[in-house]
């Protein structure tokens, strides 16, 4: 990872985003606290996109022309700084997909596809068991459970504790001689809870199973190093880290991607097409089946390079201090319960609260009135709000343009959120 090349300035980052100038009525100005569901652009990589679509577009690896060779080098190229930002020992360990969903599905997929061919490891089946925990994404849980059901596999889960971590007490029962993968949330989109990676990948390494990390939430606002995280798969987002929507990430350690069989089929990822069989070209263009997403791959590496100027340390530090403050702020309000994590630094900053006998989405309309764009709902972990006893919550999340101004205006408002459904009543 490179040292920051800028200074981590809040307001001149502002100047960057664009869409934060807008207003959503004459009077009020939009707070963004949504970054956790998308995250806004900055002009890097608006330009990115459109300069690659304005001078090189053209159907990458195909053809003999020079527009093709363009197009194909500033998609690989892509790929390279791609993998430098996440510190991947080689570019070709970076599988473009369409989002994160896409990247969990592929290796959920691929892990039940293989035959005689595909080593043992790689390969679950009846009686095999995938762990994943119980504050999972769907992304992160449904690809899994439909693998269970197509192999026979038995699916287990680590429980949560009442303070909003993982309950690890039954760790030891929960990895068997039988757990095949080990799936998990580095930080929980609705808690802000990290996960203690590195005692849970150990664990199940130590007892051969192959690790899945779904990294959406935490490569934009944390330092992140593959090698310190020690996975076999991590799976992002490009629209949560700065970068535009129909691009994500899958990667994998090279020996795991050439052995396992492709997910989605057809154009581009073969070696050899006959009538009745095909042979499968080398990662990553195995798993890339079909005309890529090239100009967001572009504006994705503009946005590695971006959060990579600033330094994801002092990103974090920022983003802490944000949370730290909102945390403090919301839990003096009457009437407002944090779900998640008391305390930074065990914690990031999506943070989401529960207003009492309010129904999340009539808090985030009263906050929207107010210029607030926060999250509502069960944020696609349905589990976990069941687990809970919620049906939703709504959350505030930070990002690196999120000011102290901003957080104050998130707490000011639920104060007035909360007086206004208590003037009714
Ligand atoms: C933790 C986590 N994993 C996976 C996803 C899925 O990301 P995408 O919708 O970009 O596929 C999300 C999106 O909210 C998420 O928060």
């Amino acid at each position: 990872m490179s040292a920051p090349s800028r200074e981590f300035d809040v307001e001149a980052i502002r100047r960057d985003f664009p869409i934060l100038d807008r207003m959503l009525d004459p009077d009020t100005p939009m707070v963004y606290l949504d970054g956790g569901a998308t995250s806004q652009r900055p002009r890097q990589v608006i330009d990115a996109e459109v300069d690659y679509l304005t001078r090189d577009h053209a159907a990458v690896k195909r053809g003999a022309h020079r527009m093709a060779a363009a197009a194909t080098d500033a998609y690989e190229g892509a790929r390279e700084r791609v993998a430098a930002f996440l510190g991947a020992p080689s570019p070709d360990e970076v599988v473009f997909t369409k989002n994160a969903t896409e990247a969990l599905n592929l290796v959920a997929h691929s892990l039940g596809d293989g035959d005689s061919s595909t080593p043992d490891h790689l390969r679950v089946r009846e009686g095999d068991e995938i762990l994943v925990t119980e504050m999972e994404h769907h992304a992160n849980l449904v690809p899994w459970q439909q693998l269970a059901r197509r192999s026979g596999a038995t699916l287990r889960w680590i429980p949560m504790a009442e303070d909003f971590t993982l309950d690890l007490t039954d760790l030891d029962l929960l990895l068997t001689e039988r757990t095949k993968v080990v799936a998990l949330t580095h930080q929980s989109n609705v808690l802000g809870t990290i996960n203690p990676l590195p005692r849970l990948l150990e664990a199940a390494r130590a007892i051969g199973a192959l690790t899945v990390v779904d990294a959406a939430q935490s490569a934009p606002h944390m330092p992140f190093d593959l090698a310190e995280i020690g996975a076999d798969f991590v799976a992002l987002s490009g629209h949560k880290m700065l970068g535009p929507t129909g691009i994500g990430v899958l990667w994998g350690r090279y020996e795991h991607l050439a052995a396992l069989p492709p997910f989605l089929t057809g154009g581009s990822m073969i070696e050899m097409v006959h009538l009745d069989h095909s042979t499968f070209a080398e990662p990553p263009a195995r798993f890339e089946a079909g005309t890529p997403p090239i100009s967001q791959a572009v504006g994705l590496a503009a946005a590695t390079d971006y959060l990579s100027a600033l330094g994801m340390a002092q990103v974090a530090d920022h983003e802490r201090a944000l949370t730290q403050r909102a945390l403090r702020g919301l839990a003096a309000l009457d009437d407002v319960r944090i779900i998640g994590p008391a305390l930074a630094p065990e914690r990031t900053g999506a943070v989401s609260f529960d207003l009492a006998g309010r129904h999340p989405h009539d808090v985030g309309q009263v906050l929207d009135s107010l210029g607030i764009e926060v999250r509502v709902g069960h944020h696609c972990a349905w589990p976990l709000h069941r687990r809970y006893g919620l049906h939703g919550t709504t959350r505030a999340s930070f990002s690196v343009h999120t000011t102290a101004a901003e957080v104050d205006a998130l707490v000011d408002g639920v104060a007035r959120t909360s007086d206004f459904f208590r003037s009714l009543s």
